[in-house]
């Protein structure tokens, strides 16, 4: 399974929270940010009472990633190719609509291991490009478990700044790899 939609409660309510806790940094108009976990307590308490209640094993990173107006994220696997970060909870914000998340089929010979995240964080992108095959996309309009370990790519043809949070988990060879591992989905 690529993804796995959540029917959240409240989850107007956390939205709201979010874009009010979030908007100096938008209007930085920064790439990405990080927020300890911790620190959800006061921006977002409806968040963060809801995960707290579900998780399963503790909450490793709280990343924002702003991709602006016209913009992508080519394909790529979190971490590098061989030591992949395996899922995320993401949590749109604001200007959803119309941007997608996109999974591909990808030759594991297909890899280029570099620098390329973020300010030259280790990440791994498709070497070869005409090699991969799209397998399938989604709109994250609502909080949704993404395979991160699988190649992907963002895409925002809007005239707006898409907004989202993703939360990754911590995980081990043993466990934290699969959405049920780290989370409670029952009833979501
Ligand atoms: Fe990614």
């Amino acid at each position: 399974m690529l993804y796995r939609k959540l029917t959240v409660p409240y989850f107007s309510k956390i939205q709201e929270e979010l874009i009010n806790s979030t908007k100096l940094n938008t209007l930085e108009f920064k790439r990405y940010w990080d927020t300890a976990w911790q620190d959800f307590e006061s921006l977002s308490p409806t968040l963060y009472k809801f995960i707290n209640l579900r998780k399963k094993t503790a909450v490793r990173l709280c990343r924002f990633y702003l991709t602006p107006p016209h913009d992508l994220l080519p394909p790529h696997v979190d971490g590098v190719s061989t030591n992949r970060s395996p899922l995320g909870l993401n949590i749109p914000i604001s200007g959803i609509e119309n941007t997608k998340m996109i999974w591909y089929d990808n030759p594991e010979y297909n890899f280029n291991d570099g620098n390329y995240g973020f300010n030259n964080m280790p990440s791994s992108r498709v070497a070869d490009i005409t090699l991969i095959n799209k397998i399938n996309e989604a709109v994250i309009d609502v909080p949704t478990f993404v395979r991160t370990d699988v190649v992907h790519a963002v895409v925002n043809p809007t005239d707006d700044y898409r907004l989202l949070l993703s939360i990754r988990f911590n995980f081990n060879e043993k466990t934290g790899k699969n959405f049920d591992e780290v989370f409670d989905l029952a009833d979501l």
